[in-house]
């Protein structure tokens, strides 16, 4: 599959997770397999100011390579400089727009899913990154602010007018938010209604799954999202399968090794002590529905640096295997 001028390597792509899908936890499913990762999102508004915090979130490095970066915001051009800045950092293979997000703080700046209330706009931006950059330039929205499921179609049309190469559908209504089932069929009318190439996302917990969106809605390609968040192989397991067939199960030891090396790119990346912050919330899900689970939460939310973790990690490592 192509999207625009980029060949890309495989039919799996990481969601962009705010808060997750940083350079270590891409460098990690990177190298489990899989064909591109996604920054989270970054705000075009904060790269026009170069901010020092979005500069953090663009840092990246060849070997996660092809990557798609995601801005978001509401002003034609403000978005237009954020996408030539990129293009001119090197970093990005693939620009992504967020169409998506339904998160309060971004909606009520009138960006993520808000925009999909506003064609008129959407359009405007759509000419003016596709004029400002070369890169690859993919949107990623939602079913839309309401029920109808029209404005999802409808904007995609537009997208592909404006010169955008693929288009991700999260069939979720903004006022949804996470809640109730992603409606698979929406992706497949879609499909049906533009040449560039769909990626389907939503609700991809098993490789039977994302087996079934392809069969089901003919999408180009899947995004998976939270399911990467407990098991990182994921993506490569659909890989294999779309490939050849079959996939090599994950097991306990596999994903203590993932964690441990997490742990030390976490270190190696924000520093010893925010990387033990931020890996209080982020190893649990590794670990969801082992037993013990919640014990092995509460230890960790006392660490107090990451080699604490590491012991945490082979103690509970060394009970799962022993006694289940
Ligand atoms: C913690 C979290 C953060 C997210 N951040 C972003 C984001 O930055 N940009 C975006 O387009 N979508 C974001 N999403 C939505 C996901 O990319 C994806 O569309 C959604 O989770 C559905 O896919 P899934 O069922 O595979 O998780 C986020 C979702 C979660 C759970």
């Amino acid at each position: 599959m192509k999207i625009g001028p980029v060949t890309i390597p495989g039919r799996t792509f990481l969601a962009p997770l705010a808060g997750i899908t940083n350079l270590p936890f891409r460098q990690l499913v990177k190298e489990c397999g899989c064909a591109v990762v996604c920054t989270e999102m970054v705000s075009a508004k904060g790269l026009f100011y170069n901010s020092e915090k979005t500069g953090t979130l663009l840092r990246s490095n060849q070997a996660e390579k092809p990557l798609s970066v995601q801005i978001f915001g509401t002003e034609p051009d403000i978005m237009a400089r954020a996408a030539a800045t990129i293009e001119a950092m090197g970093v990005a293979d693939i620009l992504d727009i967020n169409f998506g997000c339904s998160v309060k703080k971004i909606v009520k700046q009138g960006a993520g899913a808000a925009l999909m209330q506003d064609m008129a706009n959407s359009r405007a931006i759509l000419q003016a990154v596709r004029k400002a950059t070369t890169l690859a330039f993919t949107i990623k929205i939602r079913s839309g602010w309401d029920r109808s499921g029209a404005q999802a179609i409808h904007l995609a049309q537009i997208a592909q007018q404006e010169g955008v190469d693929a288009v991700t559908l999260h069939p979720r209504t903004a006022s949804q938010g996470f809640t109730g089932a992603a409606d698979w069929d929406l992706i497949r009318q879609l499909k049906e209604k533009i040449s560039i190439p769909v990626i389907g996302n939503g609700d991809i917990q098993s490789v039977a799954d994302a087996v079934d969106m392809m069969d089901q809605t003919g999408c180009d390609a899947v995004m998976i999202g939270r399911a990467a968040m407990t098991n990182p192989f994921i993506l490569h397991q659909v890989e294999s399968f779309l490939d050849h067939g079959s996939f090599q199960a994950v097991g306990i030891t596999d994903i203590f090794r993932k964690m441990e090396q997490l742990i030390c790119l976490y270190a190696a990346h924000f520093g010893e002590e925010p990387a033990c912050r931020m890996l209080r919330g982020r190893l649990p899900w590794f670990v969801k529905g082992m037993p013990g689970c919640a014990t092995f939460r509460r230890d960790l939310s006392q660490i107090p640096a990451t080699a604490a973790a590491l012991a945490l990690i082979q103690d509970y490592e060394y009970r799962l295997t022993r006694y289940v």
